[in-house]
């Protein structure tokens, strides 16, 4: 341990402490992007709010993966985004979502301590915001739940919490509430308080921060400004929230049981300040992660460890470096340290310490447990490593999910097969899709899987840059696979059956691949020896 460590632990408690590391799970269009970008202009890392339309135009551009990463920059780039909000750092991971969901989706979870569930008002529980939920609740984190877009009608909030709750087998616990006019939204009732929030459209779209006008609930005055039968329909409500909903339980909202809920307008800022401070106020610091031999590392722990979630490749096409994200599990990041990379048995000095920050590549100084840094290397890191200056620390816990998108691999020259199995196998390797084999009377046969069709156009323009394999993709028409364990006769019965396939992942596990989702619940339930998972088991 290093002179500066030692002398630091106060300065380590405070600074893990004060920092939050969330991502916001949503279905494409709820306004998670309009959200982000208010929650920089409340932080004060922006100050006009206003780019949405430029960056959602750059989104949809495709073309190839180098020029799309530039094209899109801040949707792909930046992984992580951070802000200071009342003595905090908050550290909030991107989650791609459109085109850009892959992997890398679910593994920003796995880096995070809480997420912020993204609904619209009009649409409630989707299908992305299902999957991601998934992995939240896999990982037991506490779940946030902001209902947008109440500037204009939506769904009878009672209704919608009710569908929320069933569809996804959570509690929530609304910490506002909305007051209506029929279809016109007037406001929130903040249930701790007891305080009216008024909303009110800002004159300018919400570029800027805004006050609402906050009035006690018993205040006379609200008489003048509400209609009389909002507030009446409000006071309804609660009492029944407050009669049959479910209760406040710190305990709960902890381990992802309880949803903390509330209501708002990402677009018209309504409801953004009074959600950050709630969220501050119930959001965990870093959690402790454990190790393969069960030891539990401590974000105070002295000694530095994090773990790679994510890695770029090639981000700049004159260089074959990569961005490793590594989110800081425990100790103080200091630049050019060396760590160990128990995978490998190898050190690694890492150089080139980078925050990234949008657009710009910040140099840094130090950084603490929840942060993320990027570390440039030649290629020696992977998803899922674990990093210390402590020998043997290599946590558990980032798993492979199962893949949505199928396809056969095609080449334009047979001579290349030995260059296109080394690409697959080292892109596999790396995270960027999944390596799975076919029996055939010829021997195995390559397919590749992805959770999101992003990781294809990448591995395409990767085997054709670094292998120089120009290769085709042949669309396989399997929609869900699952890991399967049990007795081999009957993993084979299931697997040759029509509208199926079993195969091998590249570690030798087996899967099933289906065409539909109620292929593989006919399968799970017809066969009681064999259990199905979604992520590799
Ligand atoms: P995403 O990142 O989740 O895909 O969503 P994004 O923020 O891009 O928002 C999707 C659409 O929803 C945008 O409208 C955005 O303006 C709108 N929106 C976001 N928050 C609110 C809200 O609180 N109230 C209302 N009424 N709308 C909201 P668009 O018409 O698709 O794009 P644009 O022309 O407004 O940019």
């Amino acid at each position: 341990m290093t002179q500066t460590q030692a002398e630091s632990p106060a300065r380590l408690k405070k600074e893990a402490g004060r920092r939050r590391t969330f991502a916001i799970i949503s279905h494409p269009d709820a306004g998670k992007t309009t959200l982000t970008e208010k929650l920089l202009l409340y932080g004060g890392a922006i100050h006009l709010a206003g780019s949405v339309k430029a960056r959602r135009a750059a989104r949809h551009a495709t073309s190839d993966w180098m020029k799309m990463e530039q094209e899109r920059g801040i949707s792909v780039t930046s992984s992580v985004l951070h802000f200071d909000y009342a003595g905090f750092r908050l550290n909030l991971l991107d989650t791609p979502g459109h085109q850009d969901f892959s992997e890398d989706t679910y593994r920003a979870l796995v880096a995070a301590d809480s997420a912020v569930m993204l609904l619209d008002n009009r649409k409630g529980v989707e299908e992305q915001t299902r999957k991601l939920f998934a992995v939240c609740r896999r990982r037991r984190l506490p779940i946030f739940t902001f209902v947008n877009k109440c500037d204009r009608a939506g769904e009878d909030p009672l209704q919608l919490l009710d569908d929320v709750e069933r569809d996804l087998d959570i509690k929530c616990y609304p910490v506002t509430w909305p007051i209506r006019d029929g279809t016109r939204f007037l406001g929130v009732l903040d249930r701790a308080s007891g305080k009216v929030h008024l909303f009110e459209k800002g004159a300018d779209h919400g570029q800027s921060r805004t006050e609402a006008q906050i009035v006690d609930a018993n205040d006379p005055v609200l008489l003048d400004l509400l209609p009389s039968g909002a507030l009446e329909t409000m006071e309804e409500e609660v009492a029944l929230l407050d009669a049959v909903g479910a209760t406040m339980d710190e305990a709960a909202v902890r381990s992802g049981e309880l949803s903390l809920t509330f209501f708002g307008s990402a677009l018209t800022n309504f409801g953004v300040e009074p959600f950050i401070k709630h969220f501050l106020a119930h959001a965990p610091p870093p959690a402790s992660r454990e190790t393969s031999t069960h030891e539990i590392i401590q974000p105070t722990d002295p000694e530095f460890s994090g773990l790679v979630f994510k890695i770029q490749a090639n981000m700049d096409p004159k260089h074959r470096g990569q961005v490793a994200f590594v989110r800081i599990v425990s100790g103080r990041y200091e630049p050019g340290m060396t760590v160990n990379i128990p995978r490998t048995d190898q050190r690694l000095r890492l150089a080139a310490p980078q925050q990234l920050m949008a657009r710009e590549r910040v140099s840094l100084e130090e950084a603490w447990p929840g942060d993320v840094v990027g570390v440039v290397d030649r290629g020696s890191l992977r998803v899922g490593d674990s990093l210390s200056t402590q020998p043997g620390v290599e946590f558990t816990g980032m798993p492979r999910f199962s893949p949505e998108h199928f396809a056969s691999v095609k080449m334009e020259d047979a001579m290349k097969r030995k260059h296109l199995d080394r690409g697959l196998r080292q892109l596999a390797e790396e995270g960027t899709i999944q390596l799975l084999y076919a029996e055939s009377l010829t021997g195995p046969i390559p397919i590749v899987g992805a959770v999101g069709m992003l990781q294809f156009d990448v591995l395409l323009a990767r085997l054709d840059a670094e292998y120089g394999v120009t290769a085709r993709l042949e669309p396989l028409p399997y929609r869900v696979a699952r890991w399967v364990v049990g007795p081999e006769a009957r993993m084979r019965a299931v697997g040759t059956a029509i509208g199926r396939k079993l195969v091998e992942d590249a570690g030798g596990k087996p899967m099933v691949l289906f065409e539909t989702e109620w292929s593989l619940q006919r399968a799970a339930e017809g066969e009681k020896e064999l259990r199905f998972h979604d992520v590799r088991p």
